[in-house]
């Protein structure tokens, strides 16, 4: 059990991105990153070599066995992680990547004008569905959702739009689940099987979905 994932490279993405507006503001939001830090803490102590590829976060990683690399935007995010993708076993995609970044990022602070701003804003690359096209048959990967409606269908949509092998679905309705609480209250979806769990402390979440990995690969 402890070292069920000895040998295994295991890559995770965590936090928020950043997408720069100008040189001194960005678009962002209030991803903590502590889901993907617990993550890749839990799969270390199991015997994993992990790969972080963290957007900004206050967190730092304890184990020795996780390397993390610091990233700001999305684009910067996706470079990192196609680096290491395909000698990785497992992929855990916990990044709260912004979804659009401004079209063109001032090189020079904006400075107040008339009473309205426009920005253009441009989608970003989605990291888990464009590693998803690449995905070996002997790779495992495994993406978040955070829904408020319809919540199990639109989980499973991404599932296989993204084409994961797992998802953890984080319900908003749920008190004490989500950002900026030490609580997470998880159901994980996969093709043909669906687990629910109690609210928990988001060690404990981590603890949850790397068994349940564990079981499915090497069980
Ligand atoms: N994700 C990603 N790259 C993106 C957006 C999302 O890798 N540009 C990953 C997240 O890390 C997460 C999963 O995809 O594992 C789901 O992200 P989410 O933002 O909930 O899904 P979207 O497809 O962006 O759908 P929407 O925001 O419309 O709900």
């Amino acid at each position: 059990m402890e070292n069920s994932f000895k040998g295994r490279k295991v890559l995770i993405t965590a936090g928020p991105t950043y997408e720069h507006i100008d040189p001194v503001r960005f678009i962002g939001n209030h991803s903590t990153g502590k889901m993907g830090f617990a993550l890749a803490e839990c799969f270390a102590q199991r015997g994993a070599k992990v790969q972080l590829v963290a957007g900004p976060t206050h967190m730092k990683a304890q184990h020795p066995s996780v390397k993390v690399t610091d990233v700001t935007t999305a684009d910067e995010m996706y470079e990192a992680v196609k680096q290491l993708a395909a000698k990785s076993d497992i992929w855990v995609f916990a990044a709260a990547v912004a979804d659009y970044k401004p079209k063109v990022a001032a090189d020079r602070k904006i400075k107040k004008a008339g009473a309205e701003l426009t920005l253009e804003l441009v989608k970003n690359v989605d990291i888990a569905a464009a590693l998803g096209k690449e995905k070996r048959e002997d790779q495992f990967s495994v993406g978040f959702a955070l829904e408020t409606d319809n919540e199990s269908s639109n989980a499973r949509e991404k599932l296989l739009k993204k084409n994961l092998d797992m998802i953890v679905l984080n319900s908003l309705n749920d008190p004490g689940a989500g950002f900026k609480h030490d609580t997470n209250k998880i159901t994980i979806i996969e093709r043909d099987t669906t687990t629910a769990f109690e609210l928990k402390q988001k060690s404990e979440v981590a603890q949850d979905i790397v068994n349940l990995i564990g079981e499915r690969l090497y069980a």
